[in-house]
């Protein structure tokens, strides 16, 4: 009884002194002349879509969604207005020295290192509920005879109390998708003043044996919450029609299943195997009989 009340202390011990790390760090001093340094990096848009990109990848760990500290390990609250009120050039010589478990981000190149920075500012404007806007994403699919076809996003943003709003210069990612991964229809897409984004579609694209390709449409903007959409359309060209796909057919190919591999391939397939378990057992039968021969 005694012991499994001391293993319950210990645990308590050792939880609150997990939470006291989390709570509070040391005051963080930055020289002077690097707190002055001004963000040169323009703040617009694409700049703290980028920025939201990297910290997604390189912060949320340790810092959070949200920015709020609390990812798989604990460490700072970026949305407090204590942090909030630090000058750009401290962030920057914060995120790139260093301190115990927040390691110097050095590799960064220092552009990156800004944009963030202008991202990590959208975190002491808005609550929680403003950053995660619901978005809406409609597609539609323009076929045009003469020229290349066309791809149509709209996105609407709807309020917590149902009220729709034109989603204006928010970003949209527009693919193509391939085998592996995504082709990208184009570069930093955001809806113009309608909420629209529209693109073309290169016709040579290589489809499926019907010369179906799919779209995938995704509203990607660190504001809203992630959407997705995919549309089958025959756009493409049919692999049927293609060397490639022609190659695909071929009998001899290696990635045919067996109903078209020739005879021939299964003779020397079995008649392998079967020789080299008969060496196997011939071996281990070797060595029987020399056991046999050594314990007599
Ligand atoms: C391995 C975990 C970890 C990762 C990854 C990490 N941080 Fe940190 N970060 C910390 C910890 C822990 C602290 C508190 C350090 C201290 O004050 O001693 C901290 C502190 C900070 C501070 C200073 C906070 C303040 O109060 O002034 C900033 C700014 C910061 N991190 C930004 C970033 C950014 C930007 C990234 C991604 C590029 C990042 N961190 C990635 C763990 C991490």
């Amino acid at each position: 009884m005694k012991s499994k009340y001391r293993n319950l202390l210990v645990l308590v011990l050792i939880l609150s002194s997990l939470t006291l790390m989390s709570a509070d760090f040391p005051q963080w001093d930055v020289p002077a002349d690097a707190a002055i340094v001004k963000n040169p990096v323009e703040n617009n848009k694409m700049a703290v879509e980028e920025g939201a990109t990297l910290f997604k990848t390189q912060c949320t760990a340790c810092h959070g969604a949200l920015g709020k500290g609390d990812g798989a390990i604990a460490s700072a609250n970026l949305t407090t207005d204590a942090f909030q009120s630090q000058t750009d050039g401290a962030i920057f010589y914060k995120i790139t020295t260093g301190r115990g478990v927040m390691p110097a981000f050095k590799t960064l190149e220092k552009e990156s290192v800004w944009k963030i920075i202008h991202f990590l500012r959208s975190f002491g404007k808005k609550t929680t509920d403003e950053i995660k806007k619901h978005a809406e994403l409609k597609v539609t699919l323009i076929e045009n005879d003469n020229a290349d076809n066309e791809v149509l996003a709209h996105v609407n943003i709807v309020l917590k109390d149902g009220k729709e709003i034109i989603a204006d210069n928010v970003k949209v990612g527009l693919y193509v998708k391939r085998y592996f991964g995504l082709l990208p229809l184009g570069e930093n897409l955001y809806t113009d003043s309608n909420g629209d984004i529209k693109v073309s579609v290169p016709a040579d694209l290589p489809g499926d044996t019907d010369g179906n390709i799919i779209i995938v449409s995704k509203v990607e903007d660190s504001e809203c919450t992630p959407v997705e959409q995919t549309n089958t359309v025959k756009w493409g060209i049919s692999t049927a029609e293609t060397e490639w796909g022609k190659t695909w057919k071929s009998t001899r190919a290696l990635w045919r299943t067996n109903d078209k591999l020739p005879f021939w391939d299964y003779i020397l397939y079995f008649g392998i195997t079967i020789g080299i378990w008969i060496g196997i057992i011939y071996v281990l039968l070797l060595v029987r009989k020399i056991k046999k021969l050594s314990d007599a």
